[in-house]
């Protein structure tokens, strides 16, 4: 009995409790206040593919969004949205990075480059022209993110940056199977196309070491 009690003073207290606080949610802002769920829109200037462009954007938009979404570069690609699958790889001021992991706000005067300031399809970028002509996609859904982190792989690799596997780090590394695999292994492909993703690859940069 005592427990029935109990229960049922626990069950009325929650209630209480539920009620309180769906009246807390209703309750009208305080004068001047913005209700939670308004976005607070910022503006934003940056270049993408060689072109000015200038955006009033909820400060929680991704990059990623942006160029699909305002913009409508569809060829960056949204996979996971969290960082796990490399679709959505751009090269901003010539570093590749995932635009679903980046705020649009954070790149005021940056320059973003996308698949689709690459190449075009009656101009292809020698990698766009390379992976065709080595069959390196099936689906082409991670293409446009292959292609833009290949594109900043082979300029990394110029510019002497090293990887987790470049083995004497006093030495420029070279473009071994075991260099591109590890640099390009943010870039998941589940059509499996890897293998003739890196015969693209080093078709571009004159063979691997
Ligand atoms: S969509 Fe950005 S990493 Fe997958
Ligand atoms: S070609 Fe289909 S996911 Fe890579």
């Amino acid at each position: 009995m005592a427990d029935n009690e109990t229960l049922s003073l626990s069950r009325r207290d929650l209630m209480a409790a539920g009620a309180a606080s769906a009246a807390v949610a209703s309750a009208p802002s305080p004068a001047g206040a913005a209700p939670a769920d308004t976005p607070h829109l910022a503006k934003v200037a940056f270049t993408v593919n060689g072109q000015k462009r200038d955006l009033e954007l909820d400060t929680r938009t991704t990059l990623l969004d942006a160029l699909r979404e305002h913009l409508k570069l569809t060829g960056v690609k949204k996979g996971c949205d969290h960082g796990q699958c490399g679709a959505c790889t751009v090269i901003v001021d010539g570093r590749r990075i995932n635009a679903c992991l980046t705020l649009a706000v954070m790149h005021e005067g940056d320059a973003v480059t996308t698949i689709e300031g690459l190449g075009t399809p009656d101009k292809l970028h020698p990698l766009q022209a390379a992976f065709v002509k080595h069959d390196g996609y099936q689906c082409g859904y991670c293409t446009p993110g292959q292609i833009c982190s290949a594109k900043a792989v082979l300029d990394e690799i110029k510019a002497g940056i090293p990887s987790h596997v470049t083995a004497d780090l006093t030495d420029d590394p070279k473009l071994t199977e075991a260099e591109l695999r590890e640099r390009m292994s943010g870039n998941i492909c589940r059509c499996g196309a890897y293998s003739n993703i890196v015969e693209a690859i080093a078709d571009v940069a004159g063979g691997l070491a």
